[in-house]
Formats: C-alpha cells, sequence, structure tokens
C-alpha cells in the first residue's frame, strides 16, 4: 500500500502520489515477524531458591493491555535481566515487583506476585515497608536535594532503622562502601549529592536503596545515562551485590546482560517470549523472535 504524507487525504497532486509510489518502492521489506508464543519458552520456573515468583500476570493502562499473562520466577542471589525491544512492557513488569504501577493512575495489574511466598498484591500488604524490601534504582540518577550523608540516612530515619546516631553513621558507611563510594566521599559526606558526577551520583542511589537493607533490587535501565567507565564500575557493583541481594535489572544493552546476568527474560509486544540461563539466551535461543532481537535484526 502506498502511505499518505498527507493525514488520510490521499496525494493532492500526480507529482506527489508518484514520489509517494516511489518511496514506497524503494522502502526495505521488513520480515513479517513471528508470533509470540502461547506460553513462554525455555525455563521460566526454578525448582528452589525463589525470592520472586509472577503467575498469570496482565497489566493495563486504561483499556490498553499492556503485559499479556506473564509467567516467572525470579531465583534468589541471582541477577535476572529483562531485555527487549522499546515498548515491549519490560519497566511496566519491572513496577509489578513493587507496586510501583499504584503510582501511576490508571493501571491496574492482575495475577499473582509473591514475595518469598507472600502475596504483594494482598489488600492487607502495606506497600511502604514492601518497597523498603524491594528497592529500586532508576534511569537517571535522582539523588535527593540533600547531602551525600542525608541520601543515604533519608530510609534509615523512614522507617527507624536505628537507634543512635552513631549506628546511623555507620550505616551511612557501610552502604556507601557496599555501592563502592566510600572512598570517593568519605572526606565530603555535607557536599550535596547532586554535585557528584552522573555515575557517582548512580552509585549514590544504589547506596541508598542498599541502606533500608532490601531484598531485591529492580534497576530500570540504570547504565543509560552513564559514561563507559561509570558503566563498568555499576556492572563490577551489580555482580558484588548479588552475594547478598536479588537483582532484576532492565537493559538495551545486550553486552550488559551477557556480563551481568545469570538469567535473562526476552520480552516482545507485552509478552514474556523466553527466559533462560543468559549464556543459553545468548548463544542458543529457542525462539526466533528472541534470536531475531539478539541477532539485531530488530529492536
Ligand atoms: N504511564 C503510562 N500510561 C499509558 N501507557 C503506558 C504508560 N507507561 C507505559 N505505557 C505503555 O505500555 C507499554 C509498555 O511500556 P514500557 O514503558 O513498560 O516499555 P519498555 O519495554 O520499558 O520500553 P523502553 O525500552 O522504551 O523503556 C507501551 O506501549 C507504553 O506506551
Ligand atoms: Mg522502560
Amino acid at each position: 500500500m502506498t502511505a499518505s504524507l498527507t493525514t488520510g487525504q490521499g496525494p493532492a497532486t500526480d507529482e506527489q502520489a508518484a514520489f509517494m509510489a516511489a518511496l514506497d518502492a524503494s522502502a526495505p521489506r521488513k520480515e513479517e515477524p513471528a508470533a509470540a508464543p502461547e506460553k513462554t519458552v525455555g525455563v521460566p520456573f526454578l525448582e528452589k531458591k525463589v525470592t520472586l515468583s509472577a503467575r498469570h500476570v496482565n497489566v493495563f493502562y486504561g483499556a490498553k493491555q499492556a503485559i499479556f499473562d506473564v509467567s516467572i520466577d525470579i531465583g534468589k542471589h541471582e541477577v535476572t535481566a529483562f531485555i527487549g525491544p522499546s515498548g515491549c512492557g519490560k519497566s511496566t513488569f519491572l513496577r509489578c515487583f513493587n507496586r510501583m504501577n499504584d503510582t501511576i493512575d490508571d493501571c491496574r495489574v492482575e495475577g499473582e506476585i509473591r514475595l518469598d511466598g507472600e502475596e504483594i498484591y494482598a489488600p492487607e500488604v502495606d506497600v511502604v515497608p514492601l518497597r523498603a524490601r524491594v528497592g529500586m534504582v532508576f534511569q537517571k540518577p535522582n539523588p535527593f536535594p540533600k547531602s551525600i550523608y542525608e541520601n543515604v540516612a533519608y530510609g534509615p530515619r523512614l522507617h527507624g532503622l536505628f537507634s543512635s546516631r552513631g549506628e546511623l553513621d555507620d550505616l551511612v558507611e557501610h552502604s556507601l562502601r557496599r555501592a563502592g563510594l566510600w572512598e570517593e566521599v568519605k572526606d565530603r559526606l555535607d557536599a550535596p549529592g547532586t554535585g557528584l558526577s552522573g555515575g557517582q551520583q548512580q552509585r549514590l542511589c544504589i547506596a541508598r536503596a542498599i541502606a533500608i537493607q532490601p531484598e531485591v533490587i529492580l534497576m530500570d535501565e540504570p547504565c543509560s545515562a552513564l559514561d563507559p567507565i561509570a558503566t563498568a564500575k555499576v556492572e563490577e557493583l551489580i555482580d558484588e551485590l548479588r552475594r547478598k541481594y536479588t537483582i532484576i535489572i532492565v537493559t538495551h544493552s545486550m553486552q550488559q546482560a551477557a556480563r551481568v546476568s545469570q538469567r535473562t527474560a526476552y520480552f516482545h509486544l507485552g509478552r514474556l517470549v523466553e527466559v533462560d540461563r543468559t549464556d543459553k539466551i545468548f548463544t542458543n535461543p529457542a525462539h526466533e523472535l528472541t534470536e531475531a532481537y539478539i541477532t539485531g535484526r530488530f529492536g
């Protein structure tokens, strides 16, 4: 079909019509993509060491469905990467795990999500402690307009996690050390967090998440605003953090997914196409959509 440049009215002149026909003829033909499978292929479920489990999750924004019947287990002390083309629902699904979608008007989540076996969407669940157990780091570093110290101390104050100033000092130091930032900031803890470099700010946000002693850290493209050196530092840190925490990372970088994760989940148009060990996904994917994506045929 010839595309119309004017909105629904067709070309005004023969010249325009000829130009559009030429454009259409020279446009690269896209391969008809394969359909997503009815059931996720690979190994979506784990026999043991499951921290989070999602079953038959559907997410809607108003009448529009963004996630279709997704089921997956997230392994304890593993890094799970969510990959897939823009708009496929990675962030939407990630936000289900700490009920951040509750903060979006019009967003509705159906299905079951369990953290250590407990349903997090049960009516009696208080989202404040839930979000302390399931922390989040965003794409753009977003330190509070406070000092470095106060950025890290904020969560522990909110959740009453210490009983003396000394204990709080220790917690702040420990969190900054864990986030690989202590040596760089220990002499200027009173300086504003927003004055740090982008990579330092992101590690400060990670320290802030760690300070409330979460079990899970959700990371939505945590390195996309960082340069390669800062990215390498954060990736190293993620690998360290998994000893203590369960991590889900959304990334557009397949190299990053391959470097930091043990399992990878591939999403396509709101469906979870395939989940498996990361090395399997990147060397021998089972579904042709996964293969097309990782070989760069689309996305
Ligand atoms: N707040 C919102 N209101 C309405 N629709 C939304 C909202 N957020 C996301 N969507 C829609 O839901 C679908 C999934 O979006 P989502 O942001 O989860 O995708 P994504 O995989 O994270 O994409 P990207 O890689 O670009 O970040 C898209 O069609 C998007 O337009
Ligand atoms: Mg996203």
